[in-house]
């Protein structure tokens, strides 16, 4: 096999652990370390807080920065955000380096709605830099937007998309399930605009993406229901 693929961990919060678990099990990777901002986890390894006793070496630095003074990772996995602006930011100094990052921020999956400045200028440094960054996911970034573009690969015409988005959400006395669906109220997701977005893109709906993220995407009122 050719040399195994260096990776850190940005953001070691739940689905950053569930990240590096699942990173851990692929031979072609090495987890070279990790990165968050919590003083609680500082100077700790990525293998006694994710429960991988296997990862002997990998330590957790407070800073990007800090961490490139030890360890030259390839790619990074950013699981520290929701936003686009912000996640920019994070991200600015891996790209200046040339790295790949690869983010669960969910409004990355289709940056230019709410940072359209900051697309253009992320886009200008990677092409100088040979950066890359993608935002990917499961929900935004696979269930609800990539998914039913290839499912409606095989129609002629598309008139409309519903998707129904289930929640399980740990509460007193157990998890709750809690299914958010059509016109049944906020859910307060960060997701549903730039899931429009993109599925409008991917459909090549260029005319109505405006107006059908306004009209629902951005108030957070339909999880997606629109055509
Ligand atoms: N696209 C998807 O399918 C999808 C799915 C699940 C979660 N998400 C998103 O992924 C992100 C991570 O989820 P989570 O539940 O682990 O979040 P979390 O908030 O529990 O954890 C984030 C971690 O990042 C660290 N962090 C924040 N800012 C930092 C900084 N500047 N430098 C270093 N570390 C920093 C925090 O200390 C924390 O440990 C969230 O924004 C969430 O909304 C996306």
């Amino acid at each position: 096999m050719s040399r195994k693929i260096k990776v850190a961990q940005f953001g070691l919060g739940p689905i950053g652990q569930s990240s590096l678990r699942l990173l851990a099990e692929r031979e072609n990777f090495e987890i070279v370390g990790g990165i968050d901002i919590q003083p609680a986890l500082s100077g700790k390894l990525v293998g006694d807080v994710c429960g991988l006793p296997s990862l002997a070496k990998a330590k957790i630095y407070p800073t990007f920065e800090e961490m490139w003074k030890k360890v030259k990772p390839d790619v990074i996995v950013h699981t520290a955000g929701s936003r686009a602006k912000i996640t920019f930011e994070q991200c600015k100094p891996m790209l200046q380096k040339g790295l790949a990052v690869v983010s669960s921020c969910e409004e990355l999956l289709f940056p230019a709605h709410r940072a359209p400045k900051e697309t253009v200028a992320i886009d200008k440094l990677c092409r100088k830099s040979g950066g890359r960054i993608l935002g990917t996911g499961v929900n935004p970034g696979f269930v609800l937007d990539l998914l039913p573009v290839c499912l409606s690969g095989v129609c002629r015409s598309v008139r409309s998309v519903y998707g129904e988005r289930v929640v399980k959400r740990a509460g007193i006395g157990g998890i709750q399930e809690i299914v958010e669906r059509g016109k049944g109220g906020a859910c307060g997701f960060s997701g549903v605009a730039v899931t429009h977005c993109s599925f409008v893109r991917m459909e090549d709906w260029e005319g109505d993406r405006d107006a059908g993220t306004r009209a629902r995407g951005s108030r957070h009122q339909d999880p997606v229901l629109f055509g």
